[in-house]
């Protein structure tokens, strides 16, 4: 069952803005968006931290893992100079100082735990640990909208999380969902399947509805697209694209 908004924002801006930053979530906001997904890993000493590859080169300047580095120090990197230089100086957001700007703006969250290999079982401890903690009012409340929506590639990860906040939402995440995917979600309490839509048929998205999950596919950046997903029941999906598919895009936009 899927009881959260239709369209996310992919990894907090989309492609409009430095990917899992807080500038990427202004971003959103500034086009209407109060729904997101991005990505958590962990830092050396353990702390969550918001980015999306395990290893620096790409969004932080700099070289090595990110469990190289304490979360203090990858804090003080810039996350947002190789997309703009009107983004330097941009930080690495810290997974508490992103949560808290979200739930100050109103913004629902889909929060991708992303372990770096190795720390599957860990990170999802982390994440989901953290994330009962900061959501405690709203999961006591019975508040399911309201809370976020914990999903991942790792099965290990969403096992570690479900011990660790049972009362967290989980989904889980494939690239081409599997033939036997079913036990695999039901193992897990999952809500929802989350997957790549450039590997989902008509046949598959009803066979996961009618087993009564949620649908959520990522990352979708077409409008033709966007509708023939809806057309076929999927619930949900993030975007690149938030300037083209709005927040209120359905069928018939
Ligand atoms: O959560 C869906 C999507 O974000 C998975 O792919 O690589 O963008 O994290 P990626
Ligand atoms: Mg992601």
């Amino acid at each position: 069952m899927w009881t959260y908004k239709k369209v996310l924002a992919h990894r907090g801006g989309g492609k409009l803005a430095p990917e899992n930053t807080i500038a990427g979530l202004r971003c959103a906001l500034a086009h209407g968006f109060h729904a997101v997904e991005f990505d958590v890993m962990l830092a050396r000493d353990g702390v969550p931290m918001v980015l999306h590859d395990p290893y620096l080169g790409r969004t932080v300047a700099g070289s090595g893992n990110v469990f190289d580095y304490d979360a203090a120090e990858l804090a003080a990197m810039d996350a947002g100079r190789w997309f703009g230089k009107q983004f330097a100086g941009e930080p690495v957001p810290l997974f508490a100082d992103f949560v808290a700007f979200c739930k100050a703006n109103g913004i629902w969250m889909n929060i991708e735990i992303k372990p770096a290999p190795g720390f599957e079982a860990e990170t999802g401890k982390v994440v989901a640990t953290a994330a009962r903690v900061m959501f405690a009012a709203e999961i006591a409340a019975g508040d399911v909208a309201a809370a976020p929506l914990l999903s991942s590639f790792s099965e290990t990860a969403l096992a570690a999380a479900q011990a660790a906040a049972p009362d967290l939402a989980r989904a889980v995440l494939f690239d081409a969902v599997p033939r036997y995917w079913e036990p695999r979600a039901r193992a897990l309490g999952a809500v929802a399947v989350h997957t790549n839509h450039k590997h989902l048929t008509e046949g598959m998205a009803r066979e996961i509805r009618l087993a009564g999950f949620g649908l959520f596919c990522y990352t979708v950046n077409n409008r033709i697209r966007a509708r023939q997903l809806l057309r076929w029941g999927v619930d949900g999906f993030c975007t690149d694209r938030i300037d083209m598919i709005g927040p209120d895009f359905a069928l018939g936009t």
